[in-house]
């Protein structure tokens, strides 16, 4: 059998590094990158942090998984960057996986406090105490993270281009696997 076109999902908590690391593969792979959280901006014609604050957290999530359901339809195959919260809803699981190769980027609480201690983007983040904030997110999301990946990343003190050659050797012995399940 033809091995089937993939896409590459690359989940992961807020500041791990999907949007850096996607514009990298996507130079090595030469394959089109794209962002959710940017789709739904350009769709919507406002920041999330808008759609936060006008519609609430539940719209963004109806949203997103509305924009899952399209990718996994859309034929071409590219990087896809997903909203830190996606995999949180099991609905969009079977989704993601539908997409293609899931890769989780883990990343410590501590990395991204550091990451994004002046950010004003992540609506999530926007309170008195956001290291303990991202623990208790990341406690809970850790492992629904890890349970959705076909590959994990450990990001921690690791150069982006070191992670997209890592991670573009991966994908090879993915493929492989996949290739001799196919035949
Ligand atoms: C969110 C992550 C954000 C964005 C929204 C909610 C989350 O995306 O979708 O602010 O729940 O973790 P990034 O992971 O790209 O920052």
């Amino acid at each position: 059998m033809k091995h089937k076109r993939r896409n590459i999902v690359l989940i992961g908590f807020m500041g791990s590094g999907k949007t850096t690391l996607g514009l990298k593969l996507s130079y090595l792979l030469r394959m089109p990158v794209e962002d959710t959280d940017k789709l739904i901006e350009r769709q919507e014609g406002r920041s999330i942090t808008q759609i936060f604050a006008d519609d609430g957290e539940s719209y963004f999530r109806e949203l997103e998984t509305e924009l899952l359901r399209k990718c996994g339809e859309q034929k071409y195959e590219r990087i896809l960057s997903v909203g830190g919260g996606t995999p949180v809803n099991p609905v969009n699981r079977p989704l993601l996986h539908q997409c293609g190769t899931v890769v989780y980027l883990r990343v410590s609480p501590e990395v991204v406090y550091e990451r994004l201690k002046n950010d004003t983007t992540r609506p999530l983040l926007q309170c008195e105490d956001p290291l303990t904030r991202i623990r208790e997110l990341l406690e809970i999301r850790d492992k629904i993270y890890a349970e959705c990946a076909d590959i994990i990343l450990d990001v921690d003190n690791r150069h982006s281009d070191e992670l997209a050659e890592e991670l573009q050797l991966q994908l090879r012995k993915q493929k492989d696997i996949q290739r001799k399940k196919e035949r």
